[in-house]
């Protein structure tokens, strides 16, 4: 097809050769099958940022860093200059994210470039070779359910110890390639450790794993695998090779306390009464 407009930049460079055909229109993007040196790419173009609901990603971009304090002026006044630096904070964190989980290990699509407001990356396949599902378009057997969940928690852990929150993860982010789950769509991932939403996130995307699968395997709907994987976090002892169980102890902090209270005073009142008798016995 005719390169869009957006793409006649990548095109004129060289990294791109020809634009085969358009794979989607999403909320935050449009994605476009491409070739590039005998290879098939992905292309992601991001959309303008007044076209997307910029209410989220508050939450997302804080803590992120900026290059200085203009731009976080900027960014924090919704000037032009500050939507353009919040849209490329936004766009640099996608990229950023990539190459850090893929350093990682974390199985995402492998990212070529980052050329004028498009992410080129690999383009994940099924076995025939075309654009991969999302889990969203797949029926799975109870034990295949079991297993692809299992996966993705621990690339859910994967992620946290490279420092990453994904923040968006489910059904509809997650592709399955031939080789198993691939997962994508990373803009508003989040660095766990400077982030007071990071918790949040976590225990959404581990949940929303839960409830996709746990149709097809009901059992998985009532693990707490967020819950016990945020504690290990925070307790600095979570390796991707932690055994995990899916099950957590909840702490009642204040209720616990007072209902320990409420013994000691129980335990007080029964031993001055024995004295009581004791005296008058
Ligand atoms: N690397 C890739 N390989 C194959 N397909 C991809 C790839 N990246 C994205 N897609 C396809 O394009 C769709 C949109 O991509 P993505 O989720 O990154 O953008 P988005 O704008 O957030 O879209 P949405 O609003 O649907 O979440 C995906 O659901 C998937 O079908
Ligand atoms: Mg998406």
């Amino acid at each position: 097809m005719k390169p869009p407009k957006r793409l006649q930049p990548l095109v004129d460079e060289g990294l791109i050769d020809t634009v085969v055909r358009q794979l989607m229109s999403g909320k935050e993007a449009m994605v476009f099958v491409v070739r590039s040196g005998g290879e098939t790419l992905c292309a992601k173009v991001y959309k303008e940022a007044t076209q997307r609901s910029f209410r989220q990603a508050v939450d997302y971009t804080e803590n992120r860093k900026v290059k200085n304090s203009r731009q976080a002026r900027a960014m924090a006044k919704g000037t032009k200059f500050g939507r353009e630096k919040q849209e490329e904070a936004w766009q640099n964190a996608e990229v950023d994210a990539l190459y850090r989980l893929a350093g990682a290990g974390v199985r995402v699509p492998r990212p070529v470039n980052f050329h004028d407001g498009v992410l080129l990356m690999e383009l994940v396949t099924d076995a025939d070779g075309d654009a991969a599902p999302r889990l969203n378009d797949c029926e799975f057997t109870p034990e295949d359910a079991r297993r692809h969940h299992a996966t993705l928690v621990t690339e859910a852990v994967r992620m946290l110890a490279a420092g990453v929150v994904h923040g968006d993860l489910s059904e509809f982010n997650i592709l399955l390639a031939e080789d198993g789950p691939v997962i994508i769509d990373l803009p508003q991932a989040v660095d766990a450790a400077g982030n007071n939403h990071a918790e949040r996130m976590l225990m959404r995307d581990v949940g929303n794993l839960a409830a996709f699968f746990g149709r097809f395997a009901p059992e998985l709907r009532k693990s707490e695998y967020g819950a016990e994987i945020w504690s290990l976090y925070v307790a600095g002892s979570l390796t991707v090779d932690t055994p995990l169980t899916g099950r957590y102890e909840h702490k009642q902090g204040a209720v616990d306390l007072r209902a320990v209270m409420r013994e000691i005073e129980d335990t007080r009142e029964e031993e001055n009464e024995r004295l009581r008798r004791m005296a008058g016995g």
